[in-house]
């Protein structure tokens, strides 16, 4: 979006929905949860597209969606510049080789009978005529560059900690260099001491292979550490989206303002109070009117409460608040209701 690029997006999501029937009991009828409301997003080779928000928000939502996991309700998107709706099957199947996903808890993506190296090799198998022993030297060296050792071959998933787990669930999505890889919460699950080596493991593979990611996460910590842009959700929706450092260091979404200032080594002056979050997060079933975000929004006035604000351009990133501008000049933020 604001950084030039040569090259074209490697994937392109437009006005990206999906919603869900869900049945409320057997009297009140069908209810829908709109759990991905209107996303869109450019995302170009080697580059990060991080997604936060807190739980129920969409991440992962979107994560299926992207790796056609799931079909969206409406909207489109495109992947090497091919739309994936209507694809033939064997378009779908190669789009699908393209975009490969890095889940939460690798144990649980891991057969746990099965030697390492076999299941690294498995999709070379599936896709590639190298021979038996050229499989097995891709598989090392894919191994040495995850910074496992040639023994862990003949090792089984159980024999590994959950950081090794996520160095191999990170061998096994790049076997096949994906143009995209999508990282649902890769480091939530480990320990903070291990989370730096992982994250670097993921700068390291893209520079590497050039590929682009889409990094999900609810904590902006880590996400600082990998994110070119970041698109930050709430109920479904973008409330902003930008390049990390605009977002960073000037927020201008108030949902944005208060997740950076509960993150507390991000919150940029130690002094400045903490901005809370008001009230609960709100039913997904009946999202309010107006702003989803104005129940829990320190600045909210009437008309958040009754016009929704649309996603918008200002100081260089998108945002959707209707006081946006009020907070571009860093004073003190001041919204009379
Ligand atoms: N299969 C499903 N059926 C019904 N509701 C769902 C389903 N999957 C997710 N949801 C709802 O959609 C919303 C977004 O969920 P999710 O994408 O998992 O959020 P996140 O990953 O950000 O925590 C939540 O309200 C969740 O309860
Ligand atoms: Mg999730």
């Amino acid at each position: 979006m604001p950084t030039e690029h040569s090259a074209d997006p490697v994937l392109t999501a437009r006005d990206l929905t999906r919603h869900y029937h869900v049945s409320r009991g057997l009297f009140k009828g069908d209810a829908v949860v709109r759990a991905l409301n209107g996303v869109s997003f450019e995302l170009y080779p080697g580059q990060t597209l991080a997604v936060v928000g807190e739980s129920g928000c969409g991440k992962s939502t979107l994560a299926r969606a992207l790796t056609l996991i799931e079909e969206p309700t409406s909207g489109s998107l495109q992947i090497g510049g091919r739309e994936v709706a209507g694809a033939s099957r064997a378009d779908r199947a190669q789009l699908r080789r393209d975009v490969q996903m890095v889940f939460q808890n690798p144990y649980a993506s891991l057969n746990p009978r099965q030697k390492i190296g076999d299941q690294l090799a498995e999709p070379l198998i599936i896709n590639t005529s190298l021979s038996r022993s050229e499989r097995r030297e891709h598989v090392q060296e894919m191994m040495r560059q995850v910074g496992l050792r040639p023994e862990h071959y003949q090792r089984y998933p159980h024999m590994f900690s959950g950081g090794q787990r996520q160095r191999i669930a990170l061998a096994r999505a790049m076997m096949l260099t994906p143009k995209v890889l999508i990282a649902d919460e890769p480091t939530s699950a480990l320990d903070v001491s291990i989370q730096a080596q992982v994250l670097n493991l993921f700068k390291d593979l893209q520079e590497e292979f050039g590929t682009a990611y889409v990094f999900i996460s609810h904590n902006l910590a880590v996400v600082r550490h990998v994110a070119d842009q970041v698109l930050v959700m709430y109920l479904g929706k973008p409330a902003e989206m930008g390049p990390r450092d605009k977002l960073y260091e000037r927020p201008l979404h108030p949902y944005t303002q208060a997740l950076l200032s509960a993150t507390p080594s991000l919150r940029p002056a130690p002094d400045k109070p903490r901005i809370k979050i008001q009230g609960e997060l709100p039913n997904p079933l009946s999202p309010p009117s107006g702003c989803v975000f104005n129940t829990r929004c320190p600045h909210a006035t009437e008309h958040c409460r009754q016009e929704e604000p649309a996603l918008r351009e200002v100081d260089g990133r998108q945002v959707a608040c209707h006081y946006a501008e009020r907070f571009v000049e860093g004073g003190e933020i001041s919204i009379a209701s």
